[in-house]
């Protein structure tokens, strides 16, 4: 049997990785002409970058529709189980995760596909459960998306459930709820426990946490300041412990604008989230999210505008690599085990990040260098 061992999982490391690399404009609303392109070849040396410079995980995000406007933003995304199944092949140390829709994939599917890979990856594989909210994407499936959070994450237990039995059970399984109705389920090859990949949900809203309290290793959520980060991982954290008696990490997810100078960082932002913002696909994606999703107080999501543009709404890392390294430092007291990143264009800022701020993370003892641990 082999004893697999996530990176996740390492102590020393406050973890990095980079989210939504699979999907063509990224995070970043924009018509700036270096805006991500997610072709394959771009994902293999991101995927490579990250890789020799010891970062952690590489997280897609699952897109099945996309928000119009000039740039067609988010139309064109890879799949994130191929896409994942693919950088695997291509990398050696980086953790790659599968944004998985519980309502888009039948649960012995998704069982089947995550064993397979999980083979594939000796321990490099990690799981992130969506549980839905985009009106467009089930409107295409022909699906009805539950108005109801609880609903929502009710089918997304039901889904996780089914898995997991199919992942455990020695013999097949009859399966009957409001959601699903299994006759002899069964799921071949079965992951042995110890081989299990870290497994993270996504979400923000009460039943969200709640899910990944119950459920998962990680919950990756949304934070808006310092302060109400810090009061989310406690109550996360908590709600593990008292009601399942596990642990749990948190991470939150940001985008970066690192240059030489804050000045620059600054005007650059300006640029492509305020004179190039792609303002028909912001709107477009604030009203839905508005509309569906509880990752933002309602009352608050007209005025991260520009954070939109810049960056689907997401935690703000801008400025020269003090500051950044500042900013994270104060994201990892807060009690976040870790952050994903998103640039305009990955390959071509993820270098200044590795050469500039990683080594003051290093100095700050939030990492350690590679090759000493
Ligand atoms: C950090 C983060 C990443 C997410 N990634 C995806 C994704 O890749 N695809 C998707 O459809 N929804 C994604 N979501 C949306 C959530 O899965 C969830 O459906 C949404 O946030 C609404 O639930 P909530 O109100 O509990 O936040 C993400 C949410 C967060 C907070």
């Amino acid at each position: 049997m082999r004893k697999q061992i996530s990176n996740m999982y390492e102590a020393q490391h406050f973890k990095l990785g980079v989210f939504s690399a699979n999907c063509s404009g990224g995070m970043a609303i924009t018509k700036v002409e270096e805006r991500w392109d997610a072709t394959w070849e771009n994902n293999i040396a991101l995927a490579a970058m990250m890789d020799n410079a010891g970062l952690e995980f590489s997280l897609p995000i699952a897109r099945w529709v996309g928000y119009g406007g000039d740039t067609a933003f988010q139309e064109q995304s890879l799949e994130t189980i191929t896409w994942a199944t693919g950088l695997i092949g291509k990398t050696e140390k980086l953790t790659v995760f599968a944004t998985a829709h519980s309502a888009f994939f039948h649960p012995l599917v998704a069982a089947k596909q995550f064993a397979t890979i999980g083979e594939i990856a000796a321990g490099r594989f990690g799981l992130n459960i969506v549980c839905g909210w985009n009106q467009p994407e089930y409107d295409m499936f022909n699906l009805e998306l539950p108005e109801s959070h609880d609903v929502r994450y009710q089918l997304g237990q039901s889904w996780w459930d089914i898995i997991r039995r199919s992942w455990t059970s020695t013999e097949p399984f009859d399966w009957e709820d409001a959601f699903f109705k299994i006759k002899n389920g069964r799921c071949t090859p079965q992951p042995f426990l110890e081989t299990l990949p870290p497994v993270m949900s996504a979400g923000s809203s009460p039943q969200g946490q709640a899910f990944a309290a119950k459920n998962c290793d990680f919950l990756f959520t949304v934070m808006l300041d310092i302060k109400s980060g810090q009061e989310t991982v406690q109550t996360v954290k908590e709600l593990a412990a008292r009601t399942h008696k596990r642990d749990i990490d948190v991470f939150t997810t940001t985008y970066v604008v690192c240059r030489p100078t804050t000045q620059e960082a600054i005007d650059y932002h300006n640029y492509y989230a305020k004179d190039m913002a792609d303002h028909e696909a912001v709107e477009r994606l604030m009203s839905l999210m508005g509309m569906h999703a509880h990752s933002f107080p309602r009352d608050q999501i007209q005025s991260l505008r520009t954070n939109f543009a810049a960056g689907h709404g997401v935690y703000p890392l801008i400025g020269d690599p003090d500051t950044v390294a500042d900013e994270i430092e104060k994201i990892a007291l807060a009690g976040f085990g870790g952050i994903s990143m998103s640039f305009v264009n990955y390959n071509r800022e993820l270098p200044f990040f590795i050469q500039e701020v990683i080594p003051r993370l290093e100095r700050k003892g939030l990492r350690v260098p590679i090759g000493t641990d």
